[in-house]
């Protein structure tokens, strides 16, 4: 009679499984927020409201941010940076992009999913970041 080891030992597995669950639960409810961003800013973690430069997060940044970073720093080699760049540089070229007379290449595709205003806000993201090249 009395207690054995084993269930002790049972019950008290149970009671970190439940533990481990409670713990685990935000973060998955966290991790699926981030599943479907509702707009940049969720997709990038800045806040939504402003960007270094001071403007709006663009809607499409998260599309850019992979190859050319929040802040338009590029971390991969062959990729531009963007940061500090002329703004109109930037909208001809994003321009040119969509339009076919630039690449072909990974701009391509991207480029043919900005509308108008997408392009302006971007230009403006990236030639606002202030200068700062390099590691
Ligand atoms: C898959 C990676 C990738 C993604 C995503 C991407 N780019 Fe690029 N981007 C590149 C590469 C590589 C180049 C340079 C090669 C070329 O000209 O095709 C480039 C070039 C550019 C240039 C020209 C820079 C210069 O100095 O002439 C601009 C502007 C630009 N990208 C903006 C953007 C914007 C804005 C987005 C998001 C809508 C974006 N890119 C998404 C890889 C990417």
């Amino acid at each position: 009679m009395g207690f054995s080891p084993v269930s002790r030992r049972r019950r008290y597995n149970r009671a970190m499984r439940i533990l481990l669950l409670a713990c685990l639960l935000p973060l998955l409810a966290a991790c699926a927020d981030g599943g479907a961003p509702a707009s940049a800013g969720a997709a990038t973690g800045l806040p939504a409201a402003a960007t270094p430069g001071g403007n709006a997060v663009p809607a499409k940044l998260g599309l850019c941010a992979s190859c050319h970073g929040v802040d338009g720093r590029s971390r991969t080699r062959g990729t531009p940076h963007l940061t500090g760049q002329d703004e109109a540089y930037l909208a001809s070229s994003l321009q040119a992009y969509r339009e076919g007379r630039r690449g072909p290449g990974p701009m391509t595709a991207v480029a043919g999913t900005l509308s108008d205003d997408d392009v302006v806000e971007l230009a403006r993201h990236y030639a606002t970041q202030g200068g700062g090249f390099g590691p």
